[in-house]
């Protein structure tokens, strides 16, 4: 018992350590972090800016820093680099990829493309940056239903790459005319609807979130369906105490921070010894590899410029829309 109070001593002052030695090279350096509410509480801690998909491009967009250091997967360090091409944009795991996006490789989209000419390609910012240069409009799931009403009745779209959520906005918006490609995510698809019910039983009076990435089948057990911010907002504003939260575990942190007297439990995956209600890409932040990224400035993302200027056009239309507001 005592060695384990110890292990725990000398990772708590690990943390505070590695903390400290990041705030000060932050500071040297004029950098400023990013970081996605999936990722380690402890990286989330040393993080200028926290959010979901959406508020992190948005502030991508308008940071002035010349170092940004994206504390989350490729695709939204991509995105950081495509709105700011000037800034060094860190990436402190290279390898921190995403499921969903690799679910929809480049070559088979422009394959895929070739089959609906005249359609509209909607792609969530889950996507590869190539993925994004073959794009008319991105969304995240906070702002997908608005982007789809926002285009004419009678515009064919096609949807990528999570079918789940493509799917939720077809049901939601009743267009009649949209394909969605194929894909899911990982974390998102491993929920068990059995083991939310028998949740449920447990604590009767407790409110279901589930984020529109989880099957339709797992759907229909929330209370309340909604992106990662739209989430943390109705877990603070609903007067429930307790809640079942059907997404990414990480988010656990931010509503506990945001409500202290209510109670989250986390949903389990279908297979309960894997640990699959956290995605392994966000985890592999660490406040190790964070100091490693600032200190050596690298690894650095880095887009070639006929890319990166045809996937600016696809988000740059998506932060348009939300500036209409
Ligand atoms: P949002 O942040 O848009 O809710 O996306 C969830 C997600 O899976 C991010 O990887
Ligand atoms: Fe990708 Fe899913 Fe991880 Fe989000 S939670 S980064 S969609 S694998």
């Amino acid at each position: 018992m005592e060695s384990l109070k110890c292990a725990n001593r000398t990772v708590t002052d690990r943390i505070q350590e590695l903390s400290e030695k990041i705030e000060k090279l932050k500071r040297e350096k004029h950098a400023v972090i990013l970081a996605h509410y999936y990722t380690l509480k402890e990286v989330q801690q040393v993080a200028d800016f926290t959010g979901d998909s959406l508020a992190l491009s948005e502030q991508a967009a308008r940071i002035d820093a010349p170092i940004l250091l994206f504390a989350g997967v490729r695709f939204m360090a991509e995105t950081a680099k495509v709105l700011s091409p000037d800034k060094k944009v860190l990436l402190p795991e290279p390898e921190a990829g995403c499921s969903l996006a690799d679910s929809c490789r480049a070559e088979d989209f422009a394959a895929f493309l070739k089959q609906y000419p005249g359609y509209t390609v909607v792609s969530y910012v889950n996507t590869s940056v190539e993925v994004k240069a073959l794009t008319d409009i991105c969304c995240t799931s906070s702002n997908a239903v608005e982007i789809i009403r926002s285009l004419p009745a009678e515009t064919k779209i096609l949807f990528a790459p999570d079918r789940n959520l493509g799917n939720y906005i077809q049901r939601i918006t009743g267009r009649p005319d949209m394909v969605v490609w194929d894909g899911a995510c990982g974390v998102h698809e491993e929920f068990s609807v059995e083991k939310i019910l028998a949740l449920k039983r447990q604590y009767p009076e407790a409110k279901v979130l589930a984020h529109p990435e989880c099957k339709q089948t797992v759907l229909l057990t929330a209370d309340y369906v909604g992106s990662t911010a739209a989430l943390l907002r109705f877990a603070s504003t609903d007067p429930s105490d307790t809640f079942i939260v059907v997404t990414e575990a990480g988010i656990l942190y931010q509503m506990e921070r945001e409500n202290p007297h209510k109670r989250f439990i986390a949903a389990p995956p279908m297979d309960s010894t894997c640990g699959c209600n956290e995605c392994a890409y966000m985890k592999m932040i660490t406040l190790e590899k964070i100091y490693r990224a600032l200190e050596q400035e690298a690894p650095e993302v880095n887009i070639e410029e006929s890319v990166r200027v045809k996937a600016e056009g696809s988000i740059r239309r998506m932060l348009e829309m939300g500036k209409k507001k």
